[in-house]
């Protein structure tokens, strides 16, 4: 009988991406994918680890899933990702159901790791962040018309809050060729967008000058025949040039959209977060950008209730938001990681004050949004049809080049077209449109 895999995914896209990496290894051993986790030989945790919310999750799970391996005793549970990273061996002694313990930059041992488990019965945690060795390793994605792209593994930048760089590791810029490579393929299987990932894109080849810079990279896969639409996430505002800006203005298919994670509008919190940018230099930024790029859409990441933050730096936050009118925002409340230097800053905001910050934010980010919205109804778009719509079958969903998103009634064959819509009704989540 086939042997089957089953894949869950939490976190980031790079984790998405790593999902790829490990489907496309369980494949080569002669595995096949199912959607129905109760009869899969093999089952994937991929893990995120950035807020206690996502401890959580992946612990939860993992208790619901010790039935599965009382069903299946040789079920192989495998934890990849940044948790297995942070916690290790510490999972394996907390669930018997976990067979592996496999860390970001473990990956490739994978297929080695479940031959050992299969041949000994014995159980293995594989992690560490020793240099990372980039071959091109084959990817199976989901979705044939997008790709997420790698251009870095890790992270320099050691924000004081944030726990990736201890699991991920120092920042390593990939070949150049390697990820031209990648794009090349991906094209010519027919894929249309493309998205370059990194935790710092805009640092690519900071370690490796040969490889070029990261303009080099949006001009070489720019230059790519089929492919229609170019993202990346995230840059960081430390290292977001008016050169990289005139670049991106000058490349037609590089999506007039940045992702560009504020943290905080207060200089002080900015300084303790060692974000490296003051917010004069952010609006520097996102000036440039507005008159560069026609209609550019600018997202962001903040963080409310950072230890030591006072209600007054909380309230230059909200100002500085309303001042950069950002197209939409993540937006989240601070969570300690054990490690990090932020942990020992005095005093921490009151878990709850922390909330009622985040909620006030995010209201009055969803106003923005929506008034921001309101702005394109009405507008014609081209919008890449993604997906069958989740909350109501009905509806196809998609994104127009600004990512916003779109909901309307079409064939379900558009699937992975680009289409236009018209934005027929603004909301704070995105468009209701109709196909022209
Ligand atoms: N490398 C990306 C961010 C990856 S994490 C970047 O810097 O752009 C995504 C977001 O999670 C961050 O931008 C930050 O807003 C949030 N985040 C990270 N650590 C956090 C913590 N300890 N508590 C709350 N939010 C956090
Ligand atoms: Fe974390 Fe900062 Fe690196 Fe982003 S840039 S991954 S927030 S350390
Ligand atoms: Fe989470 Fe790791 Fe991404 S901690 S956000 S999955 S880099």
């Amino acid at each position: 009988m086939e042997k089957k895999y089953h894949i869950i995914t939490l976190g980031c896209q790079k984790n998405e991406y790593d999902s790829q990496l490990i489907a496309a290894l369980l494949k080569s051993m002669g595995y096949e994918s199912t959607g129905k986790i109760e009869e899969c030989d093999i089952l994937v945790i991929n893990t995120c680890c950035i807020r206690n919310k996502a401890d959580v999750k992946v612990y939860g799970r993992l208790g619901q899933y010790r039935e599965l391996k009382s069903a299946n005793p040789d079920l192989i549970t495998i934890v990849s990702g940044c948790l297995a990273e942070k916690d290790g061996k510490s999972l394996l002694s907390r669930f018997s159901n976990v067979s592996l313990v496999v860390g970001p930059r473990n990956i490739s041992r994978i297929p080695e790791l479940v031959e050992y488990v299969r041949r000994t019965g014995k159980r293995r945690c594989a992690i560490g962040l020793g240099n990372m060795n980039f071959e091109i390793m084959p990817v199976l994605r989901d979705r044939a018309y997008a790709a997420w792209i790698p251009v870095t593994e890790g992270c320099d930048c050691r924000c004081t809050y944030c726990i990736v760089p201890y699991v991920r590791g120092a920042m390593t810029s990939r070949p150049s060729e390697h990820i031209v490579h990648e794009a090349e393929e991906f094209a010519a299987s027919g894929g249309v967008e493309i998205t370059l990932l990194g935790q710092n894109v805009n640092a690519y080849g900071t370690d490796i000058p040969e490889y070029g810079d990261f303009g080099s990279i949006l001009e070489k896969i720019n230059a790519i025949d089929g492919i229609k639409r170019i993202r990346f996430m995230s840059p960081h505002p430390r290292n977001f040039s008016d050169a990289f800006i005139e670049k991106m203005a000058s490349l037609e298919k590089v999506c007039p959209h940045v992702h560009l994670p504020l943290q905080s509008g207060d200089d002080t919190i900015l300084r303790r977060m060692n974000r490296r940018y003051g917010t004069d230099e952010y609006a520097h930024i996102v000036d440039k950008l507005r008159s560069s790029i026609n209609d550019i859409a600018i997202t962001t990441d903040i963080i409310a209730g950072f230890p030591g933050e006072t209600e007054e730096q909380f309230s230059n936050t909200m100002e500085f938001v309303k001042r950069m009118e950002f197209d939409g925002a993540f937006m989240f409340a601070y969570s300690e990681r054990e490690g990090t230097p932020a942990v020992k800053i005095n005093p921490p905001v009151p878990p709850q004050e922390r909330l009622d910050r985040l909620n006030r934010l995010i209201a009055l980010q969803n106003d923005i949004t929506f008034a921001k919205h309101r702005l394109y109804e009405g507008r014609e778009a081209e919008v890449l049809v993604e997906t069958v719509s989740k909350k109501d079958s009905e509806f196809l969903t998609g994104k127009t080049l600004r990512k916003e998103v779109v909901n309307f009634t079409g064939p379900e064959n558009l699937v992975g077209k680009l289409v236009r819509v018209r934005l027929a009704k603004a909301y704070t989540w995105g468009f209701m449109g109709e196909m022209v």
